[in-house]
């Protein structure tokens, strides 16, 4: 092991001043390998706040986002770094026999994700300091769900000075019912009840496939858990959780920006370990809208031969569209023949890239959660700026199909959930290059 994973003021910091420069018009062709899940293995890494012992974590995307996980990891005294030795790109994160339950505000004001830290310190050290996290681009993100559920199993909360101060020296295993399946939520309770004295129910469980991988780690660590990748979770709290190694699942959010990228750009390509069956509702929407898509041996294959049609599309909890594959859909059907709608049902907010595809001459009204898109023949290369990682991918998919070159500024946010994207796409035979 030898490779430090930088730190967040260090090499892996913010890019601000690194933008994406793309010249639209190639059509997309060949293969590409698609990395480990960002969601996936965010949550893994806190996992391993459980237990004391060295994790290999393999397929874990070198993005900043792991960068800022790995900063708050080390910041309860775990030691975290790359095996550049390895095959795959693997993390080995090294747990103490003592963490220091604390996730301070410089790293978690970074990113929201960090919130999930909480369940695992509280059952490890009876006790959690956690920062408030903000709101981002896309609204306020309220963690009332994962107190709540905590609160059943027993925990005690107070929030002082931006922190909130979490307690339950005897986690106990309890009913919790989910007002709405929350993936944050369901992991903070599912990380809090594997260590909790008896049986806990999660129902209205969120059933992404982060989770049921979630699960797996879990279950390795010698968790025991019914029901993985289903609503209702069951789990039988033990004290003997011990350190396991790890392969986390391909990112699907990753995947799901070249099949959209391919849909505007025309041309067939293949996404090397991509799970067609951890997308089957996007690769069946993008099928609706005159695309091919199907699963093969090497992951998921698709061509596009012609200007899409327009269909309707609304986010939903998975097995649903994914709120994540939103933004790629509005820009792939800134340019498909008629009109969508568009409808989030997971976030209020998410539509502020919408006026950067306006900059580009896409036609889209906005009505609370609704997007009205009426396909243009064609997109104009114009300068706009990333809010968001998935906005930030969206608005490189509209630049691919623009005429022009599109300058996507404030890129960081797009290295927060992606690894080299700029050179994937360049290498399918699209003009994309950093600046
Ligand atoms: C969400 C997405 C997830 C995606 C991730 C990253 C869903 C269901 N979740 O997960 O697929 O990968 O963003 O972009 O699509 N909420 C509350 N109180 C809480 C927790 C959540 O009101 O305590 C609300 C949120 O405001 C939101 C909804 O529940 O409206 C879903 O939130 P949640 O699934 O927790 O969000 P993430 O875990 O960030």
């Amino acid at each position: 092991m030898s490779e430090k994973v930088p730190t967040s003021d260090g090499s892996g910091s913010r890019a601000d001043d690194h933008r994406i420069v793309i010249s639209g018009g190639a059509s997309l062709d060949g293969t590409v390998r698609v990395g480990g899940a960002k969601n996936s293995a965010l949550k893994l890494m806190a996992a391993t706040l459980l237990a004391e012992g060295t994790y290999r974590l393999a397929n874990v995307p070198r993005i900043t986002d792991v960068t800022l996980m790995s900063d708050l990891l080390r910041a309860t005294g775990c030691r975290v770094a790359w095996d550049d030795r390895a095959d795959e790109s693997t993390l080995v994160v090294d747990v103490p026999a003592v963490i220091e339950p604390v996730a301070p505000y410089e790293i978690v004001e970074q990113f929201r994700a960090s919130i999930v830290v909480l369940g695992p310190m509280l059952a490890r050290c009876g006790e959690a300091r956690v920062a408030l996290p903000g709101g981002d681009d896309f609204g306020p993100r309220p963690i009332d769900m994962h107190v709540r559920g905590l609160a059943e199993l027993g925990a005690e909360f107070e929030t002082r000075h931006g922190y909130i101060h979490a307690s339950a020296p005897n986690l106990l295993g309890a009913t919790v019912l989910l007002e709405f399946p929350s993936v944050g939520a369901t992991e903070n309770l599912l990380m809090a009840a594997v260590r909790a004295k008896g049986e806990t129910t999660i129902d209205n469980a969120a059933r992404e496939p982060e989770i049921a991988d979630l699960c797996e780690l879990l279950s390795k660590m010698g968790a025991n858990i019914e029901g993985s990748g289903s609503s209702a979770l069951v789990i039988q709290g033990t004290e003997e959780l011990h350190h396991a190694d790890h392969r986390v699942i391909p990112d699907r959010i990753e995947a799901a920006t070249y099949l959209t990228a391919l849909g505007i750009t025309g041309g067939e390509i293949t996404v090397e370990g991509a799970r067609h069956d951890h997308m089957f509702m996007l690769c069946q929407k993008l099928g609706e809208m005159g695309m091919r898509i199907s699963p093969d041996s090497s992951g998921i294959w698709a061509f596009a031969g012609r200007r899409l049609s327009s269909s309707d599309c609304s986010t939903l909890p998975y097995p649903g569209l994914a709120t994540d594959f939103k933004p790629f859909l509005v820009a792939l059907l800134a340019t498909a023949d008629g009109v969508g709608i568009v409808t989030e049902n997971i976030f209020s907010g998410r539509f502020h890239y919408v006026d950067e595809l306006r900059r580009m001459g896409a036609d889209i009204r906005t009505d609370s959660h609704h997007a009205v898109v009426r396909g243009v023949e064609r997109l104009s290369g114009a300068p706009v700026k990333a809010h968001d990682i998935r906005a930030g991918a969206a608005l490189v998919i509209a630049g691919l199909g623009a005429e022009g070159e599109t300058v996507v500024a404030e890129a960081h946010h797009v290295a927060r959930g992606y690894h080299d994207l700029a050179g994937k796409l360049t290498a399918l035979g699209a003009d994309v290059r950093l600046d």
